[in-house]
C-alpha cells in the first residue's frame, strides 16, 4: 500500500483521479481539503480532524460490469463494519452510502470510475467537533464518545478491511452482505423523496434488493430505484 499524505489539498479523489501511474491500493490521506467532493457534484466541507481518504479499486475483468453497481453499497457495508470494531454504536446505513449515528451523517462515500479504476474516497466524521454549522445533521465519533482516535489507524483499517470484504464480494458473500446491509436500513419504513431527472415522486422505502436497487412503495405500485439515478430525501 502506497500511501499519500497532505496536510492541504484540494481534493484527495482528484489527487489519485489525475496521478499517471496510478496502481490497486494507492491510499491519499488529507488533513484539510480546499476542493472536498460530494456526490452529484455538491461540494464536501469538513472540519479539521475529519478523516478524509481515498483510495484505488482496479476493475477487475472477472468481474462482470454491472456487479459493480453494488460497490458503493459495499464500500458502505465495509466501513461499518470497521467502524463496529473501532467502537460498538448503533450506526445505520443509508441507501445509496452514508453511514448515520443517531439521526445524524457521521461519514459520505463517493465512488468514482476512471478509466480501469475506481476511486473510493470516504469522509468520515472521526476526531472533529467543529460541526456547528451542520450540527443538525452531521455527527463525530469524539463528539460520541469522548475520545480521540488515531486518524492513521482508523484510515489503515477501513482501507484493509475493504480489500478483504471485497474479496468476500468477489467469492459470492454478496447475499450475506446484503442481509447485513439490511438489518441496518436506515431508510427502511420511512417516507422519502424521489428525484429522478424527469420527476419527484414519494413513497415509503423497503428493502435494498440483490441487484442493489431500493424498493419504494409508491401509492399502490411497487418501484425499484437505481443507485446513482435518484436523490433521495428523508421527509
Ligand atoms: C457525499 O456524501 O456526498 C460524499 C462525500 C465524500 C467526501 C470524500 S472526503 C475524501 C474524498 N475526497 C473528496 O473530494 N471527496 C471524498
Amino acid at each position: 500500500m502506497r500511501i499519500y499524505r497532505f496536510d492541504e489539498i484540494e481534493s484527495t479523489s482528484k489527487f489519485l483521479r489525475e496521478k499517471d501511474d496510478i496502481m490497486e491500493r494507492d491510499l491519499a490521506i488529507a488533513k484539510v481539503q480546499t476542493l472536498g467532493r460530494g456526490r452529484r457534484g455538491n461540494r464536501w466541507v469538513s472540519t479539521e480532524g475529519a478523516a478524509l481518504f481515498s483510495f484505488v479499486l482496479k476493475h477487475d475483468v472477472e468481474i462482470q460490469e454491472d456487479e459493480y453497481m453494488k460497490l458503493p453499497l459495499l464500500v458502505g457495508y465495509s466501513l461499518l463494519y470497521s467502524l463496529k470494531k473501532i467502537e460498538e454504536l448503533d450506526y445505520k446505513f443509508k441507501w445509496t452510502n452514508d453511514l448515520y449515528l443517531e439521526d445524524k451523517k457521521i461519514s459520505g462515500i463517493l465512488v468514482e470510475k476512471i478509466r480501469d479504476n475506481y476511486v473510493i474516497g470516504i469522509g468520515l466524521n472521526v476526531n472533529n467537533l467543529n460541526l456547528e454549522e451542520v450540527k443538525n445533521i452531521a455527527i463525530s465519533l469524539r463528539e460520541k464518545t469522548g475520545k480521540v482516535y488515531s486518524l492513521e489507524e482508523v484510515i489503515v483499517t477501513i482501507v484493509k478491511d475493504f480489500y478483504s470484504n471485497f474479496q468476500d464480494f468477489k467469492n459470492g458473500k454478496w447475499k450475506e452482505i446484503l442481509k447485513e446491509i439490511n438489518r441496518v436500513n436506515y431508510l427502511y419504513g420511512k417516507r422519502i423523496d424521489i428525484v429522478t431527472f424527469d420527476k419527484e415522486e414519494s413513497g415509503i422505502a423497503g428493502d435494498i434488493l440483490e441487484d442493489g436497487t431500493l424498493e419504494v412503495f409508491v401509492g399502490s405500485e411497487i418501484k425499484k430505484y437505481n443507485i446513482g439515478s435518484v436523490h433521495i430525501s428523508k421527509k
